[in-house]
């Protein structure tokens, strides 16, 4: 069985048009940030702290990160990082559930972000109350939630995944002969179900930048690249995913950028991955997918508004104030760790099984 339980259609619009609206941090001119990025360094080590930034946020503050001994990674990266680091401060420069997942990592440490505002359309999609209820309603199923979701929502599961281990803990699953409950990405988790064949009801959620991407579109842009090798991202819908050379997390993405003999990339991901990619990948062609319209009219033009929220002002200024802590409840936090865990757990004794790729490299 592979049914999809429906959320509510208004609930998606809504989130939609809160996606088109944040508010992003003003242009800087260049010796502000010159200014800015020497007084960041500076707070860090005067707070013991360290940036743990995804791929997906500006270039500066990835180079920021990578400059003062943080990492830049993706969400099972930074989850690892932040556990391992002795930093008694993490600023986790990326979208809220990452902070909620350093926090139930480690919760003797302070975790700040620029910008607590920054979400994630997948978190937003499934909400607490209504994911428990539906999960009620199927006791006999193993609860698997991408680690997209809040504290609250992981609290619920038995197991959390990323894109980069998802395929490969559902088919251990499988395997052990469970059912489950899949949320909150239709479209990882579609991919999930046609990866490993296991029986999955499906939360519908979406992501507002990989929906985006267009099929017909890509198709033209291919022909007119025929030499062209395209990485897809698992959020993206599924005709989009059918035309991919390889799938995969971001950092799966980076890694075939680099090993392909290919030069010419289309990418369908987040355009924030581009800096990582050139430096994996130097003197590579690297085009970004097409999405629904052309800039200006894209609403999401292949970039996550929330990621988009982080910027050196506001990191300045919680590193200078002690602003915007992540805190959980402590009930909430224990149940959450225990799915994190399994999946940590997981891949570190799975570090071996690479990932799915649909043509090698
Ligand atoms: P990764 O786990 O591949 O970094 O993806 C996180 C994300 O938010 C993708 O949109
Ligand atoms: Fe969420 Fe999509 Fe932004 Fe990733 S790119 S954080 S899935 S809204």
């Amino acid at each position: 069985m592979n049914r999809a339980y429906d959320i509510p259609h208004n609930l998606e619009d809504g989130i939609r048009e809160i996606a088109a609206s944040v508010t992003l941090p003003a242009p800087l001119s260049p010796e502000k940030k010159t200014v800015l990025i020497q007084h960041i360094k500076q707070l860090l080590k005067k707070e013991n702290a360290v940036l743990v930034a995804h791929y997906y946020v500006d270039e500066e503050l990835q180079r920021l990160a990578d400059e003062t001994g943080g990492c830049v990674a993706d969400s099972l990266g930074m989850a690892h990082f932040g556990n391992t680091h002795p930093a008694t401060t993490l600023v986790v420069i990326g979208v809220r559930f990452m902070g909620e997942s350093a926090k139930i990592l480690n919760p003797e440490k302070r975790i700040l972000m620029p910008d607590l505002e920054a979400n994630c359309s997948l978190d937003m999609e499934c909400p607490a109350d209504d994911f428990s209820a539906f999960c009620d309603e199927h006791p006999d199923r193993t609860v698997v939630v991408y680690t997209n979701t809040s504290a609250a929502v992981k609290a619920r599961a038995d197991w959390n995944v990323t894109s980069s281990n998802a395929v490969n803990i559902v088919r251990h699953l499988h395997e052990q002969g469970k059912k489950i409950i899949w949320a909150p990405d239709k479209h990882l988790g579609r991919y999930v179900q046609q990866e490993t064949g296991v029986d999955m009801l499906r939360w519908m959620g979406s992501c507002v930048v990989h929906d985006e991407f267009r099929e017909d579109e890509l198709k033209e842009l291919m022909q007119q690249n025929p030499e062209a090798k395209v990485l897809v991202h698992p959020e993206s819908p599924e005709a989009v995913v059918a035309l991919a050379d390889f799938v995969g997390s971001t950092s799966g993405i980076i890694k075939y950028a680099q090993q392909t003999s290919a030069t010419t990339l289309i990418v369908a991901t987040d355009l924030g991955i581009f800096y990582k990619m050139r430096e994996a990948a130097p003197g590579k062609k690297l085009l970004v997918a097409p999405t629904g319209g052309i800039s200006p009219t894209c609403s999401m033009c292949a970039h996550c508004p929330w990621m988009a929220m982080n910027g050196l002002e506001n990191l300045a200024s919680v590193l200078e104030t002690g602003m915007n802590e992540i805190t959980i409840d402590e009930d909430v936090r224990r149940k959450a760790l225990v799915s994190i865990e399994r999946m940590l757990e997981f891949s570190r004794s799975n570090a071996i099984v690479a990932e799915t790729k649909r043509i090698a490299v």
